[in-house]
């Protein structure tokens, strides 16, 4: 099993090729993120640190909204990939390697906090989920605004599926394809992620696997860990009411 960072590492060039068309979904999530954040926050723009940005994908978008961006996420090749998209799209803000167990921000200077697309479940024993949100706390100001976006946790483990559906990208070399195996640990809780992507090779196929982990954490056990962390207002936004792909936690830091 490599480590996370090295996962991420690996899939960073090709992170894109999730998504049918990376820069649509990135303005459909930054637009979906955005409602939820002026709800609660007002109309901004608002200082937001997206503390596992990835190649960008949320932070990107939020940033061309008008929010002041900083990203950080464990991968440096992630992070360094999203500060070019960014500054290649016209909306450059920094970006830096970090840890959300160990964010390297001063205290109380974030309006709101952003951990997107199941990010957080990447953390596999409540030590470390309690020391990451102890830490978001820590860098948002008072009544800033935590949101954390995950998978349906709850039906997943009801219906503990072994693969996900296949995606597909159009690419100049052809069509490549994005699915995932997951084999459950015995506990019913974790799975380990076997991440495949077909690359067309001529008449042949390239395959690219990465291997990761999961906490499946159900909503009642991530709320309890926010409220335990000292953040008040916990809410779930479904996404038929915030245009999210995933269900999104909301909280305060009061
Ligand atoms: C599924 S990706 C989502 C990335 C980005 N939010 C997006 O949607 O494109 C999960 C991200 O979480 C990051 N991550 C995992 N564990 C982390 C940690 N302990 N600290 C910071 N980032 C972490 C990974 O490096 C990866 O970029």
């Amino acid at each position: 099993m490599s480590s996370v960072r090295d996962f991420y590492d690996a899939l960073a060039a090709d992170y894109h090729l999730i998504f049918p068309d990376w820069d649509a979904s990135m303005a459909r999530q930054a637009a979906a993120l955005d409602g939820v954040v002026r709800a609660r926050l007002g109309a901004g723009p608002h200082k937001v640190l997206d503390c596992s940005c990835g190649i960008g994908t949320q932070a990107i978008g939020l940033a061309g909204i008008g929010h002041r961006v900083v990203g950080s996420d464990l991968s440096p090749v992630a992070a360094v990939r999203a500060a070019a998209e960014a500054a290649a799209r016209g909306v450059g803000f920094p970006t830096a390697a970090a840890d959300m167990r160990a964010l390297p921000f001063r205290a109380s200077v974030f309006d709101a906090v952003v951990c997107a697309d199941n990010s957080l479940p990447h953390l596999l024993t409540a030590d470390d989920l309690r020391t990451a949100l102890a830490g978001m706390r820590r860098v948002l100001r008072e009544d800033g605004l935590l949101l954390l976006s995950v998978r349906d946790y709850d039906a997943i483990r009801a219906a503990r599926p072994s693969s996900t559906p296949p995606q597909v990208a159009t690419t100049a070399r052809g069509r490549v394809v994005t699915f995932q195996l997951w084999r459950w640990h015995e506990d019913g809780e974790r799975y380990d992620l076997e991440h495949f992507q077909l690359v067309p090779d001529g008449n042949d196929w390239e395959v690219r696997v990465r291997r990761t982990a999961y906490w499946a954490l159900p909503r009642g056990q991530l709320t309890d860990a926010v409220a335990d962390a000292g953040f008040t207002d916990v809410s779930w936004h479904e996404p038929e009411g915030s245009g999210f792909y995933q269900p999104v936690l909301t909280a305060r830091r009061t």
